[in-house]
């Protein structure tokens, strides 16, 4: 478990299925970043039970409700592939948008991510016109890549353009 000023990052559990579907299921939050919409509140708990459900993946829980309202994570993927690497991965509820939880979560999430788990690189990428989330990696001081015009979105069956941003231990540990 993390905790930050305003929030608690914790596993996600099954008995979160409705306050997961409540937020997955806006068509704002997930196609923008590659995933289909829930479409139920049993969908929202087998997507808990088979994708949220691993290691360094944390429900984003705010404190003054106690309920989850987000998602953050480290992942391994084809970007972080090595053993000292991970993708981080978020998305938040519609309401809560706009007041800085994500960075704050994410600040967190990469604190742990270098001291903790001694991680050397932390990937993050967005897909071409998302705005909110560009502003975000740019905040938290990531720098960018490339830009590969064909990416592979299996779950919307699609390709878009994707920009790829990176900070490195080097850069987190000069910036703390
Ligand atoms: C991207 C996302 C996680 C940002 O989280 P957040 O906690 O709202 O982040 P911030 O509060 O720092 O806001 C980021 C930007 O969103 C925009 N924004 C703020 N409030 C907004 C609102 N109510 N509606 C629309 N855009 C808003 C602003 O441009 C803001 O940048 P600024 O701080 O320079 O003004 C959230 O918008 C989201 O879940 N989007 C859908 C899923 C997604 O894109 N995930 C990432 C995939 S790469």
């Amino acid at each position: 478990m993390l905790e930050t000023e305003r929030t608690i990052l914790r596993p996600w559990r099954e008995t979160d299925a409705e306050e997961c579907y409540r937020y997955a299921k806006d068509p704002r939050v997930g196609p923008i970043a590659g995933w289909p919409a829930h479409t139920s509140v049993e969908n929202s708990r087998q997507i808990i039970r088979d994708i949220l459900s691993v290691p360094e993946t944390y429900a984003i829980v705010w404190k003054e409700t106690g309920l989850p309202i987000g998602s953050i994570g480290l992942h391994h993927n084809d970007l972080a592939e090595g053993e000292d690497e991970a993708e981080l991965g978020y998305w938040l509820g519609v309401p809560y948008w706009g007041q800085g939880i994500v960075p704050e979560a994410a600040r967190e999430l990469l604190r742990h991510a270098f001291e903790d788990l001694s991680l050397a690189r932390i990937w993050c990428g967005y897909y071409d016109g998302n705005v909110k989330s560009e502003r975000v990696q740019k905040k938290l001081g990531f720098r960018y890549q490339w830009t590969t015009d064909a990416v592979p979105v299996p779950q919307m069956g699609e390709t878009r353009k994707g920009h790829v941003n990176l900070m490195t231990r080097e850069d987190w540990l000069c910036s703390h």
